[in-house]
C-alpha cells in the first residue's frame, strides 16, 4: 500500500481535527503518502480528493469542526454514487481509506468494502458514543461537557425560580449524552431510549422532590427518548403538576457538537487516527479502531453498527439515589 486518503463523515465531532492530523502525520512517518477527501462520501463521488503534508494538518489538533468538511451523502446510498465514488479513489490512486465518522459511515464503508475491496479502517467519530467496540468515541467527552456546563447554567436560574426544567440533549438512539451530563449535573430524572421511563414515574418523581422542599429539579432527556422531545414530555405532564411546579423547557441542540475539544477526546483522537493507519499497515480492512479497556482493537464494521452499546444500570441506579 503507497497511497492513502483520509475523510469525514456524518454528524462532525470535536476531536475529528486532531484525527485527521495523526491519520496524516502517521501516515508520512510509515512512508505512505497521504491524499484528503472532502465533504465525506460526497468529496468521493464529486472528486474532491487532493494530496496532504504534515503543513497541510498544522494547527487544528485544538480545533473544532472538521478542516475536511463533513456531509451525510444521499447519492453515496445509490450503487451509481459508489460507482463514481470508486472510480475517482481509482484514479486518484488510493489504495486504503480512514473513515471518521459514526454509524452512517460505517455503514456506507461496509456495503463500499463489500462491492469494491478497498481496505478501510475506521475511528469513530461522533458525540453519540453509540458504536460498539469502543469504550468511547471522538467528541462525546467535549459534548458532555458542554451540555454538563448549560445544565450548571440552567441549575441556577431554576433555583433562584424555583423552577423545573427539562433540558433536551443530542444522542438520535442513545443516551450516553444524557446519563453522563444528567449525573455530572446532579439531574433528578434522566430519560434515555435504552429504558422507559413512564411519565407517571417522572410526575411522582417530580412531585416528591417538591414535597421535600427541593428548590429545582433538571430532567435531563435524550432526544431520541420514546416519550417524544423534551417538549412533547413537559406539555404531557404539565397539567398533571401545574398546581405545584412551574415548567420551562431547554434544548441545546447543535451547541454540543462544536467547541474546542477537551484533552480526553484530543488525546482519544490522536490514537485512533495513528492505530487507524498501523492497521491499514497491518493489513485490517473493513474494521473500526477503537480503545477498549485502554487497549486498541479493531471490530469489524458490522458488529460496530449491529451490536448494542447498553448504559450500565449502574449509572441510571445512581441518578435516583443520589438525587434524593
Ligand atoms: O449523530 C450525531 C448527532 O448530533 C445526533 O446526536 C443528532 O441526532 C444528529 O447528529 C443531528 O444531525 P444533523 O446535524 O444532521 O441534524
Amino acid at each position: 500500500m503507497k497511497r492513502i486518503a483520509v475523510f469525514t463523515s456524518g454528524g462532525d465531532a470535536p476531536g475529528m481535527n486532531a484525527c485527521i492530523r495523526a491519520a496524516v502525520r502517521g501516515a508520512i512517518y510509515h512512508g505512505l503518502e497521504v491524499y484528503g477527501i472532502r465533504r465525506g462520501y460526497n468529496g468521493m463521488i464529486s472528486g474532491d480528493i487532493f494530496p496532504m503534508n504534515s503543513q497541510s494538518v498544522s494547527n487544528i489538533v485544538q480545533r473544532g469542526g472538521t478542516m475536511l468538511k463533513s456531509a451525510r451523502s444521499k447519492e453515496f446510498m445509490t450503487p451509481e454514487g459508489r460507482k463514481k465514488a470508486y472510480e475517482n479513489l481509482m484514479n486518484a490512486g488510493i489504495e486504503g481509506l480512514v473513515a471518521i465518522g459514526g454509524n452512517g459511515t460505517f455503514t456506507g464503508a461496509e456495503v463500499f468494502f463489500n462491492e469494491y475491496e478497498i481496505p478501510t479502517v475506521g475511528c469513530p467519530g461522533t458525540i453519540d458514543n453509540d458504536l460498539y467496540g469502543t469504550d468511547y468515541t471522538i467528541g462525546f467527552d467535549t459534548a458532555v461537557n458542554t451540555a454538563l456546563e448549560a445544565i450548571d447554567k440552567i441549575r441556577d436560574t431554576a433555583d433562584s425560580h424555583d423552577r423545573v426544567f427539562f433540558i433536551e440533549v443530542m444522542g438520535r438512539d442513545s443516551g450516553y449524552i444524557a446519563i453522563q451530563s444528567g449525573i455530572g449535573g446532579g439531574a433528578e430524572i434522566v430519560m434515555v431510549p435504552e429504558t422507559h421511563t413512564p411519565l407517571k414515574k417522572v410526575v411522582s418523581t417530580l412531585k416528591d422532590g417538591w414535597s421535600r422542599s427541593k428548590s429545582s429539579s433538571i430532567v435531563v432527556v435524550a432526544e431520541g427518548d420514546e416519550e417524544g422531545h423534551a417538549t412533547d414530555i413537559a406539555e404531557k405532564i404539565k397539567n398533571q403538576v401545574a398546581d405545584k411546579l412551574d415548567i420551562r423547557v431547554t434544548t441545546l441542540g447543535h451547541i454540543q457538537r462544536g467547541g474546542t475539544p477537551t484533552a480526553y477526546d484530543r488525546i482519544l483522537a490522536s490514537r485512533l487516527g495513528l492505530g487507524a493507519v498501523e492497521g491499514l499497515i497491518k493489513g485490517y480492512k473493513n474494521v473500526m479502531a477503537g480503545v477498549v479497556n485502554n487497549e486498541m482493537v479493531y471490530t469489524p464494521f458490522i458488529d460496530t453498527i449491529k451490536k448494542p452499546k447498553p448504559i450500565h444500570d449502574d449509572l441510571l441506579r445512581m441518578v435516583h439515589i443520589l438525587s434524593m
